[in-house]
């Protein structure tokens, strides 16, 4: 019994203290980066000033964006492949909560908007659903998406969404939206899926001082994982400028995107998830499957805090009112009578759809999308080593990565490692927090 509650007490410290230590939490935090030697405070788009600005004029993306545009190894066994908003927006109706329709399929892209006119008066996007009128549950084609082509990586079919915010004093933000149709959660102890739902928006940010990649964010299961861009896995790839291969090679950053819940990690193999449960099957899986390049097929758009900018004649045929759309790119919650609904403790087998991009704090100084409530230093620091997955798939079985931090990875002799990791692994404080903050 006391010998347990030592354990506890020492999982909680260890959950706190490791990944502090483990992330630098000077060097790489760009809150601090007043502190960091050398470079300029990162601005939110409301602060800059003509002086401050780092790009000419909005509407402008610069090829060291598109240079550095990571490379997405979606799972070998995929289901649900990245989709076409414009397509996929044409099987659903906008619905309120109480199932009253505003618009009725098809819908365009354009129909999208942050007021959707509804026959008592312009209601808030934000109180709206859209609503699939096929049963998602039935795998009708359009919520399965796209593969990539083996040769080029390229899908024809789902163009990739860009959009570049300015952040002054030499920095730049490139966020990379990765639309699929269909979220399939994660099995635990061979139930499930939990967590299922339409629409899945997944991102990851590229942060430039004066050209040069600095940071690498890839979002996961609403939190999210923070590298400095030298510690990710690269690629060669021949450049692409204006669709022509030029005769440059370049060094691609490469990520990898989950089976079934499209969060996104630095490394192959298995990664324990960010929901409650202690000792848990619940778990994502990346290996090396079909490579996307989303630089091959891409809508730009430059965001300074307010208005979204086309950068080309593709995006402006399109309209920039969809991006302004804040509700639902799916279902609303299945209601516990309807037959496809079930619940686990913690977890509905179908959930709300996610909101769009401009939802995910674009104007963020720190790296992360939001904070989560036990960071108490409010930084969001940068890992200068992958997280290594676990598992079969993993290719570094001798640095498994966990949920509290990697600086085992540095511990010798091995015994001790893996005393030190029994004692550490997915702690109970872990449990914890990740309970409230999942
Ligand atoms: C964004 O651009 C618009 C149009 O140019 C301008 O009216 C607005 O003030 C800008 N917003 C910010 C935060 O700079
Ligand atoms: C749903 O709510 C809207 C607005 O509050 C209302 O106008 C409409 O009648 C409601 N529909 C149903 C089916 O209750």
């Amino acid at each position: 019994m006391s010998l347990a509650l030592l354990l506890f007490l020492l999982q909680g410290v260890c959950a706190v203290i490791v990944p502090w230590l483990d992330n630098d939490p000077f060097a790489e935090s760009t809150e601090t980066h007043k502190l960091d030697l050398g470079y300029p405070p990162v601005l939110s788009p409301d602060e800059i000033t003509d002086d401050t600005r780092s790009l000419p004029h909005e509407g402008f993306v610069p090829q060291f964006v598109i240079d550095n545009c990571p490379l997405v190894h979606l799972y070998s066994e995929e289901e649900y492949w990245p989709a076409d908003i414009s397509d996929f927006v044409r099987h659903f109706n906008i619905q309120l909560s109480n199932g009253s329709v505003l618009q009725e399929h098809p819908l365009d892209l354009q129909d999208l908007k942050s007021k959707i006119q509804g026959p008592a008066g312009a209601i808030s996007g934000r109180e709206t659903y859209l609503s699939s009128v096929d049963d998602f549950d039935k795998d009708p084609r359009w919520l399965l998406g796209h593969e990539p082509d083996y040769g080029s990586g390229q899908i024809k079919n789902a163009p990739a969404i860009l959009i570049v915010v300015d952040k002054g004093n030499g920095w730049v933000d490139a966020f990379w939206f990765y639309f699929y149709s269909f979220n399939l959660g994660p099995f635990i102890m061979g139930y499930g899926p939990w967590g299922n739902h339409v629409g899945d928006w997944e991102h990851s940010l590229v942060r430039f001082f004066e050209g040069e990649p600095k940071y690498l964010w890839m979002s996961a299961h609403g939190g999210g994982g923070c590298y400095r861009f030298d510690a990710i896995e690269k690629k060669t790839r021949v450049q692409y400028s204006n669709n022509h291969r030029t005769s440059k090679i370049l060094q691609r950053p490469l990520i990898f995107s989950a089976r079934g819940t499209h969060a996104n990690y630095a490394s192959v193999g298995q990664h324990a998830h960010d929901v409650p449960f202690f000792f848990s099957a619940l778990s994502d899986f990346t290996d090396r499957g079909p490579l996307w390049d989303p630089s091959l097929n891409y809508l730009a758009y430059t965001y300074n805090g307010t208005v979204v900018t086309p950068v080309s004649d593709r995006e402006r045929e399109l309209g920039t009112k969809w991006l302004h759309y804040m509700g639902h790119w799916g279902d609303k919650q299945l209601p516990w009578s309807d037959p496809r609904q079930r619940w686990c403790p913690v977890q509905w087998r179908y959930i709300d759809g996610p909101r769009g991009p401009l939802a995910k704090n674009l104007g963020r100084t720190s790296l992360c999308q939001r904070s989560k409530w036990f960071n108490f230093w409010g930084g969001c620091p940068a890992r200068r080593k992958i997280k290594r997955g676990q598992g079969l798939d993993a290719e570094h079985n001798d640095l498994v990565g966990d949920n509290c931090g990697i600086l085992l990875y540095r511990v010798r002799p091995k015994w001790l490692r893996t005393l030190m990791r029994l004692i550490m692994w997915r702690g109970i404080a872990c449990f914890i927090m990740d309970y409230f903050t999942g």
